[in-house]
């Protein structure tokens, strides 16, 4: 197995060596490919990934990745969304989960929702025009990418509480109910119990009754913002873990992004990549390693060793250092 290790910018130079310190902990015969993309090195030789960059990565099982920088520049090629297409990693799978003892933004951590995030195309188009008075971005909802995407959240949804709520817009934005109806016939042929929300209220009630949620499937933008609102319910960004899930490959992030106001001090939450490390761990099919990656956050929590976001005073280093030794005497 070839795993791809992507860095990138900020915070991702701090928490995935975190991460890979875990990884390491455990005898797996994956061949680590280092790549260097990003901001950092657009800055140096003005392309952020290269089409030999995308040949390896086409090569690779599967990819860890921490996070990019983007710039606000017309001409910036997004790497993410880059790998993400050219791979054709459709599906992006955030679990939004409590981890016991971190209570979240509204105190409430009795729930278990599975964000699955369409990943391909919707306002990340990326066919879009920016002139003088005007711009426009074209936002596009085909059958395919909204049937692919509901049978595998279907699927998750199978295995946990066979409940799917479609999130959507179709009140306003046409293409939705493209998105929605597909999403239907799909549940009902899985006999999925099925439910529909407006984004908009879903924001709302996720964060009044998140309890009420099992498997939640959204449209690209939809996704992002609402497993933003999900790292705020679940405690911090830092702690939330992510797959873009394709046929053969993966790719393992954080949700979270460079977080420039942090980078460089030492104090970034390494648990978001590490609990990445255990999906990916799920993904070789390696679930005792996985458990045990999950319970040393658990008692890393337990015993305080909580970075800043979560209210505490220790470093990257030193949750990294509890983390690796739990792994070490528990494998
Ligand atoms: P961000 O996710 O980087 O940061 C948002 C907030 O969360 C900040 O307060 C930050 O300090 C905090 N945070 C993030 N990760 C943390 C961690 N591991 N530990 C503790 N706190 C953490 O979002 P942003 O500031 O809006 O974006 C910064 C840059 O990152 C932008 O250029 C954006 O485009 C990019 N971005 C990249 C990714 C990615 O690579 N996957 C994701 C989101 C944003
Ligand atoms: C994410 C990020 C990316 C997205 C950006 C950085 C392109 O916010 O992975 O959630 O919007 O998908
Ligand atoms: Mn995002």
């Amino acid at each position: 197995m070839k795993l791809a290790v992507i860095e990138g910018d900020g915070v991702g130079k701090e928490v995935i060596p975190a991460a890979l310190q875990v990884l390491d902990c455990f005898d797996l015969s994956l061949e680590k490919i280092p790549l260097n993309l990003g901001y950092g090195k657009w800055e140096k030789t003005g392309q952020a990934i290269t089409d030999a960059d995308l040949k390896i990565l086409k090569e690779c099982d599967c990819i860890l990745f921490g996070a990019v920088t983007t710039p606000a520049d017309p001409n910036y090629k997004s790497v993410l969304l880059t790998i993400r297409r050219e791979l054709d990693l459709y599906a992006n799978i955030r679990p939004l989960k409590p981890i016991k003892g971190i209570k979240g933004a509204t105190g409430n951590s009795d729930f278990d929702i599975l964000v699955v995030r369409e990943n391909t195309e919707g306002l990340y188009s990326s066919i879009e025009q920016v002139v003088e008075n005007e711009a426009w971005s074209k936002r596009i909802i085909t059958r395919r990418a909204s049937e692919r995407i509901a049978q595998i959240a279907c699927e998750y949804a199978a295995k946990r509480h066979n409940h799917l709520t479609i999130v959507h817009k179709s009140n306003v934005i046409k293409a939705d109910s493209l998105f929605l109806n597909t999403c239907r016939e799909v549940a009902q042929s899985h006999n999925v119990i099925h439910d529909a929300m407006l984004v908009d209220a879903m924001a709302y009630d996720m964060v009044r009754s998140p309890e009420k949620y099992d498997v939640v499937v959204a449209p690209n933008l939809y996704g992002d913002i609402l497993s933003d609102l999900g790292g705020a319910l679940v405690g911090s960004l830092g702690l939330l873990p992510s797959a873009n899930v394709g046929e053969k490959q993966a790719f393992f992030e954080p949700v979270h992004g460079s977080a420039p106001d942090i980078a460089g001090r030492g104090i970034a939450n390494p648990i978001a990549a590490v609990l990445s490390v255990a999906l990916l761990l799920d993904w070789l099919d390696k679930p005792e390693q996985a458990r045990i990656v999950r319970e040393a956050v658990e008692a890393s929590i337990n015993e305080n060793i909580k970075t800043a976001d979560l209210g505490g005073n220790s470093t990257t280093a030193q949750v990294t250092e509890f983390l690796v030794q739990y792994v070490q005497s528990h494998s």
